[in-house]
């Protein structure tokens, strides 16, 4: 029986990634900072291993899963720490919280929480020692709080989609639970595993998207044509310089930008090698939440 350490185990994808483990039959061990343990999941809180100590929480651990959220003295700092101790442990894999569109195709500055995790990369990359470093790589969860909701990109109390350029290039769209369900996946996985793990429920144009949306609510969507790419980009630029502490004036922006002028779509998918996985698309997830709202 392989032992996952996870960090995060009180966040929204990090419980999932905990209950899709235990699915998996491992030793499951929670690094959980002190106080937030009540967060935990009963359920997942009852059979897991809790530990608040970083000081040999890696001991034992065929691999770490990080599902945190944070600034870069989380995403950068923290994770190197635990890297850093992953590597001394011995421990065979570090999964750190990537989850994201392909960050990798962005420059600095154009999107500051991706920069942090392509700044940990870098680092990893040159300190990971026999540590094996996965990103799993997602896209955007599709769920309602994020694709319908943060993200900005669609509406669905004003039936309206909103698009800045042409709207061509594939973006990529998973569910929380699909991505935990292949996060574990890639963390109890035998063999060598590629650097970027790219998975996807879905790899639609935002023509696309608008109509597997339609086509999930059965009803219509009114695209609404904001601007060219550079007007977003002047956009951007106008709330960061008017709001530049309110994140959300601008940062869901900025993911949206990503994925529309086609820099954070991944070349290929991976969804393949875990076939027992079938993850939702668009249309399926709207139906599912229409049935469950029924
Ligand atoms: N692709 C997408 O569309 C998308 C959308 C949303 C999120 N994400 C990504 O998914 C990942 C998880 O996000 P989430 O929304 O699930 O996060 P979340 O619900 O905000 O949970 C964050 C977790 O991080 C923990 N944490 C934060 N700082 C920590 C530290 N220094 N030490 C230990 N634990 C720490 C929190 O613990 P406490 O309980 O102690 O605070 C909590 O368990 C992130 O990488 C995020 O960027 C991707």
């Amino acid at each position: 029986m392989k032992t996952i350490l996870l960090v995060g185990a009180t966040g929204n994808l990090g419980e999932l990634i905990a209950r899709a483990l235990l699915d998996k039959g491992v030793k499951l061990r929670l690094l959980v900072r002190s106080g937030s343990r009540a967060k935990l999941a009963l359920d997942v809180a009852a059979v897991a291993e809790i530990v608040e100590d970083e000081v040999g929480a890696c001991d034992g651990v065929d691999a770490v899963v990080s599902a945190i959220q944070g600034g870069p003295e989380t995403i950068i700092d923290a994770q190197l720490r635990w890297l850093r101790a992953a590597r001394a442990a011995g421990v065979r894999r570090f999964i750190p919280s990537s989850f994201s569109f392909n960050f990798f195709g962005l420059a600095d500055g154009e999107n500051f929480n991706s920069d942090w995790r392509r700044e940990f990369a870098r680092r990893a990359d040159e300190e990971r020692g026999a540590v094996e470093v996965v990103h799993v790589l997602n896209g955007c969860f599709l769920d309602t709080g994020v694709l319908f909701g943060f993200l900005g990109a669609i509406n669905l109390d004003q039936n309206e989609a909103y698009l800045w350029g042409d709207g061509n290039h594939k973006m990529q769209f998973t569910t929380y639970a699909d991505t935990a369900a292949y996060t574990a996946e890639v963390a109890l996985t035998d063999a060598p595993l590629p650097r970027e793990f790219c998975v996807a429920g879905a790899s639609l144009t935002f023509h696309e998207l608008v109509s597997e949306t339609e086509a999930g609510l059965e009803r219509p969507i009114t695209v609404k044509t904001l601007g060219t790419l550079a007007d977003l980009d002047a956009e951007i630029a106008r709330r960061l310089q008017a709001e530049p502490s309110n994140v959300f004036a601008w940062l869901p922006l900025m993911y949206w930008r990503g994925m529309l002028n086609g820099k954070g779509q991944f070349e290929s998918l991976m969804n393949t090698q875990y076939p027992a996985i079938h993850p939702v698309g668009v249309r399926e997830y709207l139906k599912n939440m229409a049935a469950v709202n029924a």
